[in-house]
């Protein structure tokens, strides 16, 4: 019987690391987390930065968890931003994301800054919280008239469905800007991807492919010898079905074209890793370390999207796509494909650079692309976000629908399509 009790934990955790080949004593220290060393943006398109406005946006930022995601994003070293304030449960984490983030005002949870975001004159927050609070979050934002970019997913599995609805509402009545910062949006190759499709380089869209592999409970908390899922805060993390977790290898696709998933069959490979997933003994009932998706797609094209905790990364967040007229596929050390040396002659296929001094962060130095794409849309009246509720929800949803499939053993489903 594995739970989530630190007892139930113990028994999975003595099986992990005997397939780990290490006793739990010898799982000293913490390993690195995929994505955080990956703070190279590429190369540059090599134009000064102009700078777009003198005014500055007043921030809030929320949460400062296992990865310290709320003070990653540039926020602090951004010079269109001012940050306002900042909101943590733990009070411990609270004093470290005030001072990582440089925040004239601290409060004990989202809500509260939120609540006093008239007072604080706030015009956005960046919600970095659990997965699981992003949307009610969201929501509530809007509804105060302040603009919200949260972390990924929009929300958290087929339990929050209902917040769907709720949130294009809020985004419709308050005119606001809802965002989701999608790392994989800004990562060199999509970046170079969605250039050369709104250029018709590709023409029609056939086929895209999508890999997120990340080697759950890896990441060795080296004090208590347990795997990072069990720190998650409300133990999210903790059994999360694969394709829960979506938008790295769906953004491949979303980021690039801005169409939805039409249709899904998924097949889920059971957990060999771990008990607690093997036996669904977690809150999702969920018995997959894998999910492996074949989707539908609005333009007629046809994407493999695959989200695995249990199969070695051979890199990080990958993907590639082809189109009638030519793909692009970047591969580790360099890119083959059609493309490959159209992109390395334009530099307009390549990162613009970002305000001097300003911190790019992880995740292909993506963190910083998505504060300036949020900020640029909030001061300039023409600039469109990457990642806006239509595109979070449609990621979001076709990786929730794939495992309702993949539970249903690989019926396929239909994707709901969401307007604004
Ligand atoms: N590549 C990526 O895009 C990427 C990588 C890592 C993490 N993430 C996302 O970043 C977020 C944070 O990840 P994590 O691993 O640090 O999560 P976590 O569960 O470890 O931490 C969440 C933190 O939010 C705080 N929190 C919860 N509700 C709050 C509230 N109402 N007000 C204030 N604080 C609140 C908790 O106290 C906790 O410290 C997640 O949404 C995750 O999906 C994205």
């Amino acid at each position: 019987m594995y739970d989530i009790s630190r007892r139930g934990f113990m028994g999975a955790g003595a099986a992990f690391f005997a397939a780990a080949g290490m006793s739990a004593q010898g799982a000293e220290k913490k390993e690195k987390i995929q994505g955080f060393d990956e703070r190279d943006a590429g190369k540059l398109e090599g134009k000064k930065w102009e700078p777009f406005s003198d005014k500055k946006v007043r921030v809030g930022i929320a949460g400062e968890g296992f990865c310290s995601f709320g003070s990653a994003f540039g926020y602090q070293t951004c010079p269109n931003v001012e940050v306002v304030a900042c909101a943590e449960l733990d009070a411990g984490k609270r004093k470290l994301l005030q001072e990582r983030v440089k925040a004239q005002k601290a409060y004990a949870s989202c809500e509260e800054m939120i609540k006093h975001g008239a007072e604080d004159k706030l015009d956005a927050i960046y919600v970095a919280t659990d997965a699981r609070s992003h949307i009610r979050l969201a929501i509530m934002a809007l509804e105060h008239g302040i603009n919200v970019t949260t972390a990924v997913p929009a929300f958290l599995g087929k339990d929050q469905l209902e917040f769907v609805p709720k949130l294009l509402d809020a985004v419709k009545r308050s005119g606001k800007i809802y965002m989701m910062n999608e790392t994989t949006a800004f990562r060199p190759e999509c970046y170079a991807m969605r250039k050369l499709y709104e250029n018709g380089k590709f023409g029609a869209i056939t086929y895209t492919e999508g890999e997120y592999f990340h080697p759950g409970g890896n990441d060795v908390d080296a004090a208590k010898n347990l795997p990072h899922d069990h720190f998650s805060y409300g133990a999210w993390r903790w059994g999360l079905p694969p394709q829960y977790y979506p938008t790295h290898s769906n953004g491949f696709y979303t980021c690039v074209t801005h169409k939805r998933f039409t249709e899904v069959t998924c097949t889920g490979v059971a957990s060999l890793k771990f008990p607690y997933r093997a036996e669904a003994k977690n809150e999702y009932g969920n018995p997959y370390g894998s999910e492996y998706a074949m989707f539908k797609c609005e333009d007629g094209s046809a994407a493999r999207m695959l989200v695995a905790w249990d199969n070695p990364g051979y890199g990080a967040e990958m993907g590639r796509i082809w189109g009638q007229k030519g793909c692009y596929v970047p591969e580790k050390g360099g890119y083959c494909g059609w493309f490959a040396d159209e992109v390395k002659k334009d530099a307009s296929y390549l990162k613009p650079q970002l305000a001097p001094g300003m911190d790019l962060g992880g995740h292909g130095g993506s963190h910083g692309y998505l504060t300036d794409d949020f900020v640029r849309a909030i001061l300039l009246k023409d600039h469109k976000v990457c990642v806006d509720v239509i595109a979070a929800l449609n990621m979001t949803l076709g990786g929730v629908y794939a495992h309702m499939s993949a539970m249903k053993g690989g019926e396929t489903l239909k994707i709901p399509e969401v307007t604004l």
